[in-house]
């Protein structure tokens, strides 16, 4: 079975985490993804918190997933024209590097449509032009000034970052779509295109729902925050609103039986409105399916504290397990809170790839995240990610060096000579 990416070259300039993000993605539907990397050093999270001595950290491993390495120096002149025959031949190319890097290496825009006009230039950077345009950025700096800190955490503490990677991750999530999608438009337009995603434009995307209370606060208080019903008033910024949940249907996270031992014993449940009744008769408060004061959404807002206090009651009596299954009988909307642990070992998640073990030449096993994409003509395997230069060699004979200018190009230092992986 063809996979849905089969025949597009990509050219990774690639590193850390919120461009191979990207191109690990496109890597998984088919792709030939040749991740570029210096000569010597790699990526820089080859070696980033380590846990095993001189192999590859899983930093790495887990973002570089069917790819192949290929070292070129591209400050060396010899090692600029391998690049440049690489841009000749590839379809897209790919970077994260600070604003300003590529350029000073040559490879300017108007440089890569000379050499090929069909090429789709694709980069991650912090911020989009403005003030902040020559700023390097990291993770959580993306989360902080793309609004999601801001409202995350509980109203009287500090803003919080998140565990999930939205500005990474959730960056080249947004880049791997651009790309496609500059792909399709080429199909027509014959033409390459330039695609840029700013991490604070990719966070602020994903933080939109709070983009949206921000402008109902000038219509009144947000009647669905805990606050509200705490009578605090608002001000003129949306504010943390702990584990409120952000939709039309109030949710909390709730204790559950154990919870005193078990940081991860605690379930989230929502009061999904069609199913309040049913909420009522589990947690044994039949009369509040009449009663004005929590028979109708409006009036069990300004009681939100009140009610999950008295669902909290039977949560406590109850696995995270136990609650998940007899909440699920009456299709009441709930989820336990997950340890990575607990995911894992998850079977089902096993089941579907999206937990996967890869074997690697110098790590052993390791257990992965799949591909959380699911396309059902094109299933992706997860195959290991290259050690430094693996595919030096290969890619130079495709690009029709012969052996001897193999040779000479490590010797002047354009390239670097790479040990034989052993065999697998
Ligand atoms: N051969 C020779 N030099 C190379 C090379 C190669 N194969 N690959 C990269 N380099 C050089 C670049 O030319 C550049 O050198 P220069 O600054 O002298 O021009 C340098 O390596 C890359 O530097 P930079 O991107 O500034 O790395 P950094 O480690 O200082 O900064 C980031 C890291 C992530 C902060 C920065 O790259 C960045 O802000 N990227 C955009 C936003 C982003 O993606 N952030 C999230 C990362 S997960």
């Amino acid at each position: 079975m063809g996979k849905a990416l089969e025949g597009v070259r990509i050219l990774d300039f690639t590193h850390v985490q919120s461009g191979p993000t990207c191109t690990q993605l496109l890597a998984w539907f088919g792709a030939d993804v040749i991740k570029v990397e210096r000569p010597g050093v790699g990526d820089i999270t080859r070696g980033q918190l380590q846990d095993i001595p001189k192999v590859d950290s899983l930093y790495f491993t887990m973002l570089n997933h069917n790819k192949r390495s290929i070292t070129i120096d591209s400050k060396n002149k010899k090692g600029m024209e391998i690049l440049e025959r690489l841009v000749k031949t590839c379809d897209v190319l790919v970077e994260n590097f600070a604003p300003g890097a590529l350029d000073r290496m040559g490879l300017t825009w108007e440089r890569i449509q000379e050499l090929n006009p069909r090429m789709i230039y694709a980069s991650v950077k912090g911020f989009g032009p403005g003030p902040y345009e020559d700023c390097k950025v990291y993770e959580n700096v993306a989360q902080c000034t793309g609004g999601s800190a801001s409202t995350t955490g509980f109203r009287d503490g500090p803003p919080l970052v998140t565990g999930a990677q939205i500005g990474d991750s959730g960056t080249g999530l947004h880049l791997a779509l651009g790309i496609v999608t500059a792909l399709f438009h080429r199909t027509h337009s014959g033409k390459g295109q330039r695609v840029t995603c700013a991490m604070q434009d990719g966070v602020l995307n994903l933080a939109r729902v709070k983009m949206r209370d921000q402008q109902r606060l000038t219509h009144g208080p947000l009647t669905e925050y805990s606050q509200y019903g705490e009578g605090i008033p608002f001000g003129d910024a949306v504010p943390r609103a702990g584990n409120d949940s952000g939709g039309g249907q109030p949710g909390r996270i709730l204790k559950c039986k154990g919870w005193e031992n078990d940081p991860n014993a605690y379930i989230y449940f929502i009061t999904q409105a069609p199913v309040w009744e049913a909420i009522c008769d589990v947690i044994g408060e039949p009369e509040w399916k009449m009663h004005p004061d929590y028979a109708k959404p409006a009036a069990r807002l300004p009681r939100l504290n009140e009610i999950f206090a008295r669902i909290e009651k039977w949560t406590m009596t109850k696995t995270k397990f136990e609650a998940m299954e007899m909440l699920n009988k009456y299709d009441i909307p709930c989820g336990p809170i997950l340890s990575m642990k607990e995911l894992a070992e998850d079977a089902s998640l096993r089941g579907t790839g999206t937990m996967v073990e890869v074997d690697h030449p110098t790590r052993g096993k390791y257990l992965s995240v799949g591909n959380p994409i699911k396309l059902s003509a094109s299933p992706s395997e997860v195959e290991r990610s290259p050690l430094l230069g693996e595919h030096t060699d290969a890619v130079l004979t495709e690009l029709g060096y012969a052996s001897d200018e193999i040779t000479a190009l490590a010797q002047a230092g354009a390239t670097a000579t790479v040990k034989k992986v052993a065999a697998e």
